[in-house]
């Protein structure tokens, strides 16, 4: 919630499920969330888009840095997470909408699964590529 956001609306929500059924139901309904099925936690980052302060959507980048904050928190933490996407893909959000119960202005951006890793994780590749950062103009 320290995340900065559009004009500082804070137009998040945060859903935090442990319940197993649930974790099944949305894995049912995301075909590239197969996380949920061991992880112990998990957050589902949503826009409260009547706490939108202008007509574009920033709820989007607002839940995206408070997302990205979850997720080092966690490392900090020693809690592993991995982002499963559901915004932009319409057929996952109403579905989880649903499952979720949520009301008509809230929108689900990611669900963020969490947990203490089974294994060690390998070591960090280095992704840094020189070739990305360009200098006073292109
Ligand atoms: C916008 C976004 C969408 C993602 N969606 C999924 C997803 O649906 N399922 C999944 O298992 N991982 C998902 N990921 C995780 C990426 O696959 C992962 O971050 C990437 O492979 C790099 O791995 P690392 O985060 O472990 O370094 C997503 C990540 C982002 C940022």
């Amino acid at each position: 919630m320290y995340a900065p956001s559009a004009g500082n609306e804070q137009a998040w929500e945060f859903i935090v499920i442990r319940d197993k059924t649930i974790h099944r139901k949305i894995c049912d309904v995301h075909p590239n969330a197969k996380a949920l099925l061991t992880c112990d936690t998990a957050i589902v980052v949503c826009g409260n888009l009547k706490e939108q302060k202008y007509p574009v959507d920033y709820w989007v980048l607002d839940c995206s840095l408070a997302g990205g904050n979850i997720m080092l928190e966690a490392y900090e933490l020693g809690v592993g997470s991995v982002w499963l996407s559901v915004y932009p893909n319409k057929y996952r959000s109403e579905n989880i909408k649903k499952i979720l119960a949520l009301p008509p202005e809230i929108s689900p951006l990611c669900v963020i699964a969490m947990g203490y890793a089974a294994e060690a994780s390998p070591a960090p590749e280095n992704r840094f590529r020189e070739s990305k950062i360009h200098r006073e103009t292109w």
